[in-house]
């Protein structure tokens, strides 16, 4: 029996910013339990709801010195769908009213649940054979498990997996700071460890000292030991290629099923899609006050506004695009910039664009379910989930071809009559546009091939099964 250990900032179904709730949430479920004892640890947050909150067991508490200071760790656990949960408390650093409040604040809070979520494992009696890691959050972790874990038999031979689901998140901060708030001694923080450009950076310190890295799909993996996408550890990538390999995420497929998902108006399938799954976009027209017109082409955004995703293409072409014969509706937050362009075209094509300034699970899935295409222009993408979503969902994907869209969406050959969406290499705004109204074309004169691209699109498998099956391997390789 191999025990793998999840150490991550957030998991669905308790706290989720983005895709690695997504990830941590469901992977450790697509193991085998014969083989694989897989659980999770994850901050206790405040601002989990109460009704899991209430489901959770007190086991016990400790203090734990890191640096100068005694701080509280209790520990609290928590079965859900037949993974066990666990949940590090602290109220100083997590009774925010958000998991992450920013730098430098973040710093400490995750120093702390990184050396507590080692330092919880002899009191819950479990001892991991491998620590998966994921993003710059647990960075420290193998860096910590070198410096004074391994010393003790309880921790020997214990091995690391640093997963990078975002590089351009790395918790970067002076080394002074760092080195205070981490109690690390003076070694670490040189060029060849955690110092980076003069600075102290956390991630590249799991990267160093983890056994293994894995990042969340092939051409983002081959991405990163470049500048343009090595967000500054680009060299370190290359030195470490042995040891680094992409394995493109899956997503929950009982969670996002168009077949029996509770959210949606109408549910449907792979066969009956072109009956049934216009019905979902009727009744969004309706409930967001669009134009109801079942045979207006409806292009969906889930999305963090963020620069990440592509949005200035977006802003720049968004009067010619609302010209066109398409909708657009948009579900999500971040940068205000963005949150305003979307409320003022909204308000400009009150009957075309829709704006849902906000994170609702609900409305994600009502438009991955109503949408004909989605769109995701992404400047770069780790792997993406929200086109796996579209794709299961018989939404069509439009994206740019880069990190994990390039691998799991196959562009639209109409001589071959292949491909499951549409996609375009620069990030520029005009191929983005040119892109999309071929996809208008195909959409409005040739519904035949266009539903043919649904029909393949729905057959793929981004499950789990197969990716599962990678990190099983690397499991028993390490
Ligand atoms: P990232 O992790 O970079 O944000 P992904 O595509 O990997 O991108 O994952 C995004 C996840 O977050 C998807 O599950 C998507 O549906 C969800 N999501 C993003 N914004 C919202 C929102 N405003 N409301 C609900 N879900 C959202
Ligand atoms: C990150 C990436 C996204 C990826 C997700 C889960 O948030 O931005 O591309 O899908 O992590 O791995």
């Amino acid at each position: 029996m191999k025990k793998v250990l999840f150490v991550a900032s957030e998991a669905v179904p308790f706290i989720k910013t983005g895709g690695l709730a997504d990830v941590v949430g469901s992977l450790p479920k697509c193991f085998p339990k014969e083989y694989f004892d897989v659980r999770v640890v994850i901050p206790k947050y405040r601002v989990i709801k109460d009704e899991f909150k209430n489901q959770m067991r007190y086991i016990t508490n400790f203090y734990m010195d890191l640096n100068w200071r005694q701080q509280y760790v209790g520990i609290f656990e928590m079965e859900y769908e037949g993974i066990k949960f666990y949940f590090i408390d602290n109220e100083e650093h997590f009774s925010g009213d958000k998991p992450y409040a920013g730098m430098p604040w973040d710093l400490e809070k995750f120093a702390f649940f990184s050396k507590a979520a080692l330092s919880i494992l002899p009191v819950i009696d479990f001892r991991p054979d491998i620590i998966h890691c994921h993003d710059w959050q647990t960075g420290l972790i193998p860096v910590y498990l070198k410096e004074r874990f391994q010393g003790s038999d309880f921790y020997r031979g214990i091995k690391s997996i640093m997963t990078i689901h975002n590089l351009k998140f790395q918790g970067v901060w002076d080394i002074k700071t760092i080195k205070n708030i981490s109690g690390l001694p003076d070694y670490y923080f040189t060029p060849d460890k955690l110092e980076f450009k003069k600075d102290a950076n956390y991630l590249k310190g799991g990267l160093v000292y983890a056994d293994a890295i894995t990042t969340v799909s092939k051409t983002y993996a081959e991405e990163i030991k470049m500048p343009f996408y090595g967000e500054g550890l680009d060299g370190l990538m290359s030195a470490r290629a042995n040891d680094l390999r992409g394995i493109v995420n899956g997503i929950d497929y009982d969670e996002y099923n168009p077949e029996t998902d509770s959210f949606i108006t109408k549910n449907y399938n792979a066969k009956n899609f072109r009956k049934e799954k216009v019905k979902n976009k009727i009744a969004l027209q309706q409930e967001l006050g669009l134009e109801q017109d079942p045979k207006a082409m409806m292009i969906g955004v889930v999305s963090r506004l963020t620069d990440q995703k592509g949005f200035d293409l977006i802003a720049y072409v968004m009067d010619e695009l609302c010209q066109d014969n398409i909708q657009l509706v948009v579900l999500g937050t971040g940068e205000e910039r963005y949150e305003n362009m979307f409320r003022h075209f909204a308000w400009k094509y009150d009957k075309k664009v829709a704006a849902c300034i906000y994170y609702s699970e609900p409305m994600s899935h009502k438009i991955y379910a109503s949408a004909d295409a989605f769109l995701m222009p992404s400047l770069f993408e780790p792997c993406g989930l929200s086109q796996l979503m579209s794709l299961r969902y018989g939404t069509v994907p439009i994206v740019r071809e880069t990190g994990g869209l390039k691998d799991t969406v196959q562009p639209y050959n109409e001589y071959e009559g292949s491909g499951t969406g549409f996609s375009f290499t620069n990030y520029n705004a005009h191929e983005m546009l040119g892109t999309i109204r071929y996809a208008e074309r195909i959409y409005y004169d040739r519904k035949r091939d266009w539903n043919k691209i649904i029909d393949r699109g729905m057959a793929q498998d981004y499950s789990w099964n197969n990716s599962a099956r990678q990190y099983e391997e690397l499991y028993n390789w390490l």
